[in-house]
């Protein structure tokens, strides 16, 4: 049943199970076949049975949608496609009373290209004061036609485009991006006044998008391999601006958090994001980032434990999100080595393992201290959408390839809530075409469906989730690895113990113990099967 108004707790956040949606495609209130917040704000009920502590809301501003709204054209309003302010309040208020928190998600690094100051500095000409609010910049060669330097997009390609006056302007992402200066103090005073117009309305936290990119070097040179620090990425300059965040946020009541998306392959750099007067956590992408192989999945519990435990911050657990490849889909491949730089898994294979592995995975990150993030339809099981036809996929990321990437739309496929046929219960007018085709067999996968089925998904996550509200044991940073033999991980946290066999034969269970919730049916009374795992109390 729904929860009562959140305890007062400032450390809300250390443990808090965070849900992730992704507004235009989460419930579509008005019929018109993408997401918004009357649809969430009549499906807040759902989320309270659920049985999460806090929301994060992908950007809902107004936006030309260059980028799934990431190309933000005022940060202090909400999109007509998706509602209004005053609707945003009501949602944050709404939610409240259910007991949940609200985090916004804020994007620094860059605006979109119909921002009024981008439009401005178009407008303004060479050498304005309104183009150094962005990396405006000469080309090289005998007629500046070649850009400026050598770096390369995030989505692939050029991250350089000429305009009519022959300047180029820099955009590591969509051309429709361009980058802020962030050596400019108004882009600065700008940003920490936005984070007090969200914490004004009641957000208790901000996601902070793409953290580690802010900072250029100023003379913008070439990437030189190896060179540090990266010259646009996890620059010294960025702690003082998060410091400078944090300070805001502490003068708030209630405990207001920054989360940063910081992607960095070193341990230690990342840490320092999360220092106490920083960032209060980041998104852990290396745990994310593992294949299903209990050493490698290890080796992540242990590295991300070591590196937050010195600056006191908690571990999160993060599975997926509208970024990368759906978990179903990508624990079902028999190749799940991850390419950090393309942020991608290998081929596709078994729907069926890939659940079993996704369930099991569940209860596993579900067990670590610290905090969790759920991205919508995780809890559904959701596979990853790999066959849209071409002339719907809208993500910039697949253009940008030439076509040769299938681009992150695959993951944000509108969520099905009911019925037999599109759109599920997803739009109030059943007769309405979702932004994005959910496919014909998912009839079995919608909250409906699963609700009235004690085997589901979405029971499993709700199980889950009130046993790591109720059980102590779950609360706090106890943890301990208990030995075991194979491909299983067993840890202990109190009276209860969390096991994981990987391995291809069951394995046998401890003695004296109850068992509190499986992933999968068990081989036998104390036998664990392949690519399962429970939760025991143990006396
Ligand atoms: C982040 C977002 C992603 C977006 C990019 C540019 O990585 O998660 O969706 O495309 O930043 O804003």
């Amino acid at each position: 049943m729904g929860q009562q108004s959140p305890p007062d707790r400032s450390d809300w956040w250390r443990d808090a199970a965070i849900y992730q949606v992704y507004p235009r495609s989460f419930a579509d209130g008005d019929g018109d076949g993408t997401g918004d917040l009357a649809g969430v704000r009549s499906r807040l009920p759902y989320l309270a049975e659920l049985g999460v502590d806090a929301v994060w809301f992908n950007p809902w501003y107004p936006s030309p949608m260059a980028d799934g709204g990431y190309d933000v054209a005022d940060y202090r309003g909400v999109d007509p496609l998706f509602g209004t302010l005053a609707e945003a309040e009501l949602l944050i208020a709404e939610a409240l009373e259910l007991g949940i928190r609200t985090v916004v998600d804020v994007v620094p690094n860059h605006v979109s290209d119909q921002h009024p100051w981008f439009r401005a500095a178009l407008a303004a000409g060479p050498g304005s004061p309104e183009r150094e609010l962005f990396h405006f910049k000469e080309g090289r060669g005998e007629h500046g036609e070649i850009p400026p330097n050598d770096w390369v997009s995030e989505f692939g390609g050029c991250p350089w485009t000429r305009i009519e006056d022959g300047s180029w302007y820099l955009h590591l992402f969509a051309t429709q991006q361009p980058d802020l200066n962030w050596a400019h103090p108004l882009v600065r005073s700008e940003h920490e006044e936005i984070l007090r117009f969200w914490f004004d309305r009641g957000a208790a936290g901000v996601r902070i998008d793409s953290a580690a990119l802010l900072a250029k070097d100023p003379a913008l040179p070439d990437f030189v391999k190896g060179t540090d620090p990266h010259p646009y990425t996890d620059r010294e300059e960025l702690h003082a601006i998060y410091r400078s965040w944090r300070a805001i946020a502490d003068e708030y009541p209630g405990t207001r958090i920054l989360v940063g998306e910081v992607w960095l392959p070193d341990a230690e750099r990342f840490a320092r994001y999360l220092r106490p007067d920083e960032l209060h956590t980041a998104f852990n992408f290396d745990f994310l980032a593992r294949p299903w192989d209990a050493a490698a999945l290890r080796e992540s519990i242990d590295s991300t434990l070591a590196l937050h435990a010195p600056v006191g911050a908690p571990a999160t657990w993060v599975l997926c999100n509208h970024d990368v490849t759906r978990t179903v889909t990508r624990y079902g491949r028999r190749d799940t080595r991850f390419d950090f730089a393309a942020k991608r898994w290998g081929t596709p294979t078994d729907l069926a393992l890939g659940l079993r592995r996704a369930r099991a995975a569940a209860l596993l990150s579900l067990a670590l201290p610290g905090a969790v993030y759920l991205y919508q339809g995780e809890e559904l099981g959701l596979p990853e959408v790999e066959n849209l036809p071409l002339d719907r996929l809208q993500d910039p990321m697949h253009f940008r390839s030439g076509g040769t990437d299938p681009g992150r739309d695959g993951c944000r496929v509108p969520l099905p809530w009911s019925g037999d046929r599109p759109p599920y219960g997803f739009s109030q007018d059943s007769t309405a075409e979702a932004w994005l085709p959910q496919p014909a067999d998912w009839a079995p996968l919608t909250v409906a469906a699963q609700s009235a089925d004690p085997e589901s998904m979405l029971t499993l996550y709700r199980e889950a989730l009130r046993l790591r509200r109720t059980e102590a044991a779950l609360h706090g940073d106890k943890f301990e690895w208990l030995s075991t033999v194979g491909e299983v991980l067993a840890f202990r946290r109190g009276d209860l113990l969390c096991v994981v066999n990987f391995g291809a034969e069951p394995v046998l269970l401890p003695e004296h113990r109850t068992l509190l919730l499986a992933s999968g049916p068990l081989a036998g009374p104390a036998q664990l099967p392949t690519d399962t795992a429970v939760w025991l109390r143990v006396a």
